[in-house]
Order: C-alpha cells, then structure tokens, then sequence
C-alpha cells in the first residue's frame, strides 16, 4: 500500500478558510453539545472495541448509533445478541431501550456530531491493510457536516490520522481543523479482563490541532476516569505501538529464556517468580505457546513497516520477538513430543487433549491464537487431537482445527497427554492434575499442584 492514497487537493480547489473564530465558535458549539450529551454519537465498527465503545456513550446519555458493515452482525445486535465477551446481552438490550441502534447502511445511520472510527487494521503480506479506514473515512466524507468531530482509534502507524484520513475527509468540501475536528485516541481494552476496563483504564486524546484536541478530551473525559492528552496525533498513535511492541518483546524474552533455561535444567517459572519480588524495575512476564489477538502478532509490523519505509532503517527488536514469538507453537510440539518419549510413546498415533484455542485466557477470540498452529502441527504429525473451549465464538466464525468436547474427567483420563495452552478460569486445575495422565502446562498454572507431567 501507499502511506497516502488520497491526495490533498491543492489549495486553490479548496474552499477559502473561514475567519479563525469559527473554528472556536464550532467547538465551542460541539463542547457544549457533548456536555449537554445531546450530540449525536455514531460508532464505525461494532467489534470487540467498538461496541463496547458504543454501549458505554449510551449509557452516559448520548444517543448512540453503531454503523456495522458486517448485516448479520448489525442484525444480531439489533435483536440484543451480542457477539462480543465483554458486553453481555442484558447491557446491550439495555441500551437498545434507551435509544441505541445498530444499522448496516450507512444511510440509515442518521447525522452525527462525533463519529468513532475502530474497524480493523490487519496486516496484507505482512505490510498494513488500511482499506478499512480509508473506506470508514470516505463513508463519513459523504456525511460530514462542519462542527463535527471524527476521532480514529483503530491501531496504526504513526501519521495515518494527519496523512490518510484527514485528505480522505476534507473529500467532503470541509476542512480540517478549521470546519471540522479530527483527532486519535488508541483503544487500550484488554478483553476478559475484570480489572481494567473501558471506564477505569485511563484514554490517550489527542487532536490535529488545539480545538480537535479540545473536543476529543471532552468527549473521551465524559465516558472515562481518566485521559491523558498528547501533543499531536502522530505521538497518540506511536504510544499504542510503543505499548504493543513492549509487550511483544519482552514476551519474545522469556520465551527464548524459556527454552534456554530448560536445556540448561533450570526452572525458569521459579526464576520469574523470584525476580516478580524486586519491587522496581522489573516487570513479570511469562511464557506460553505464542502470541495471538488482533494486537501483538500485528501492531510492531505496523511499526516496523514504517520505520524501513520512512528512514530505510530495520526494526530488529520486533524482527526478533516476531521470530522468537513465531517459533513458539513448534517449541510446544517439541517439548510435548519429548515428553511423550519419555513415557515410551510417539506423538503418531497419540491422543491429546488440547485445553484452549482462543489466543488468551478469558475470551473468545481466536484471531492468530497460537493453539490453532499447534493443533495443526500435532495433527501433521500424526496425533488424534481433541479440544477443550469454554469460549466458543460466535455462529459462523472460525472452524474449530480439531474436534471439541466437554472438559469432564473421562476427557481428561482418555488423553494420552493434556496439553494447557489457555489459562481459562473454568478450567479446573485440581480435576485436571487428578484426571490426567500426562500433562504439558505450557501457562506454569499447574505448578502448585501435584501433576503427572512438566510445565514449558
Ligand atoms: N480487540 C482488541 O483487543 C483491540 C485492542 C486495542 C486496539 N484494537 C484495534 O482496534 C481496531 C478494531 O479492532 P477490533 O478488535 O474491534 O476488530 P473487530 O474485527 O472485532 O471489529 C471491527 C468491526 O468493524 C467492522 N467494519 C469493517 N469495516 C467497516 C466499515 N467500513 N464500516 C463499518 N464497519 C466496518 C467489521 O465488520 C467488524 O465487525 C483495530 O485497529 C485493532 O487493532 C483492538
């Protein structure tokens, strides 16, 4: 892709600048219109981060519309049928009673004075996909009304809201900054997590200019605790990358610590434990078979890409932790190979009961989930594989790679090996230590526990 494939029409197309105070004046009007909560909210993507984006507006009192691409899935959530985790069905019935719709044609969506932009951003032979934003952003060009405010929050490279989308709006005769606000703020959910969520995790704002900056701090300040303002949109959107790819790296870390620790005969879990103690400048991270989600396996390239194609420049921490992160899903089938010989049997013709396949604890998603390459690859080489998964997704996802079944403990005894590849909290940990025969924790959850087997 190109970093910018809309153009900016040249000044003399454009239409002459309004007086400066207009801008002032418009976002004076939007500022109070959000204090008020009589603006018109439309959400762009009704995913894992924009609906629950869109269920908190409603519930503060704007009037709240998610314009969703995907009919079937506007269709469910009009029927109080959510699809997302995290916003169970009764949060969703209620804020359909109190006003909120769900539509697919953006012609049905209404006018809006705060539009939201979170549809994906994958990656296309390993470069960013921005197709999805650039036709959210044509979509709103074709709606957009002077006073307005866009805010983007899907995960990009930096100066894709001040050079795609902003071009990509002023399409609509309007123009940035001066006729309409445009800012970015990254969206930090962590689904399945019961700690942190979308109203106590504080929000990065940040603005095209000082007015946007103004209203997309008020907007996010009335659905938050906190927001943490930046100076530019470039800086907002290099913050949710500098977040990831810390994430990334220093799970690519243990993971090769991993693997050298249990050829060196060291327990690296109890070396993680130990170092968790110092109480500064040490921050626990663990092991497991990948990474996976929408986030780790994806945003550092969106960082990377950038770096080569702006100063030519190799990233090789994220070259690195991809390889590192990559490999992992082998290493598991190795050391579940391995532990298999060791009780005189071959992975061929072997029964294992794989426990997870969405990418992490607690959720359903199943985007990049390591457990499916491991699943792939234990069935490539000849083993009967089944699966456990509390977390199913929804109707018309993805294909489960093996059969799944019930977690019970006739499951469980059956099994020439277990293999944990998800902390789930449903699964339990006693019956599986008691049950199993031979257990790989590839999560160290079973550790204080007496089990037949090892942890990665
Ligand atoms: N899921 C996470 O945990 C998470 C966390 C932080 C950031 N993000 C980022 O947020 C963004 C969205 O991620 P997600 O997990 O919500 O994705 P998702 O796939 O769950 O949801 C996106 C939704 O947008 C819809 N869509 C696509 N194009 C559209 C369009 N033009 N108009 C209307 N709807 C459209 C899709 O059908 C889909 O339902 C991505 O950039 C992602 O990297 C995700």
């Amino acid at each position: 892709m190109t970093e910018t494939t809309v153009p900016t029409p040249p000044a003399a197309e454009r239409p002459p600048a309004p007086a400066p105070a207009m801008a002032g004046e418009l976002a004076d009007e939007l500022l109070a219109r959000i204090d008020a909560r009589t603006a018109r909210v439309l959400v762009v993507g009704q995913g894992y981060v924009g609906l629950p984006v869109a269920m908190r507006a409603v519930e503060v009192g704007y009037g709240v519309v998610g314009l969703e691409v995907a009919p079937e899935r506007a269709a469910a959530l009009q029927a109080g049928s959510s699809y997302v985790a995290d916003v169970p069905d009764d949060q969703l019935r209620a804020a359909l009673a109190a006003g909120y719709r769900a539509v697919s044609d953006p012609a049905e969506a209404g006018p809006f004075d705060v539009a939201v932009v979170t549809v994906p951003t994958p990656l296309r032979d390993g470069a960013p996909d921005l197709s999805y934003v650039e036709d959210a952003a044509t979509t709103l060009a074709r709606r957009l009304r002077a006073g307005a405010l866009i805010v983007l929050e899907s995960t990009t490279y930096p100066g894709t809201t001040e050079e795609l989308v902003a071009p990509l709006l002023e399409q609509s005769g309007l123009r940035a900054g001066d006729e309409f606000f445009l800012g970015y703020s990254p969206e930090r959910i962590d689904p399945g997590n019961a700690r942190w969520g979308f109203v106590n995790t504080p929000k990065v704002v940040s603005g095209i200019d000082e007015p946007s900056r103004r209203c997309v701090e008020a907007f996010y300040g009335s659905l938050v605790d906190k927001v943490v303002p930046v100076s530019s949109t470039a800086e907002a959107e290099l913050v949710k990358l500098l977040e990831n790819t810390f994430r990334h790296v220093n799970i690519a870390l243990v993971n090769e610590l991993a693997m050298f620790a249990e050829a060196l005969g060291i327990d690296i879990w109890g070396a993680i434990d130990a170092a968790s103690s110092k109480p500064f400048g040490f921050m626990r991270f663990t092991p497991g078979p990948g990474v996976g989600g929408h986030c780790l396996p994806i945003d550092p390239s969106y960082l990377s890409w950038r770096v080569k194609r702006r100063l030519g420049q190799t990233f090789r921490f994220v070259e690195l932790a991809n390889e590192v992160n990559e490999h992992m899903p082998d290493y598991v089938v190795t050391r579940a190979m391995m532990l298999l010989n060791r009780h005189q049997r071959a992975l061929n013709g072997s029964r294992v009961l794989v426990l997870g396949l969405s990418y992490k604890a607690g959720t359903s998603d199943w985007r990049e989930s390591p457990s499916i390459a491991v699943v792939e690859r234990l069935q490539s080489l000849g083993a009967e594989v089944r699966a456990c998964e509390p977390y199913m997704p929804e109707a018309g996802g993805p294909v489960t790679p093996a059969p799944v079944v019930d977690c019970t403990p006739a499951e469980l005894a059956a099994a020439d090996l277990v293999l944990l590849l998800v902390d789930h909290p449903d699964f339990d940990l006693d019956e599986i230590a008691a049950h199993a025969r031979l257990v790989l924790d590839t999560k160290g959850v079973m550790r204080p526990r007496d089990f037949p087997g090892e942890t990665l």
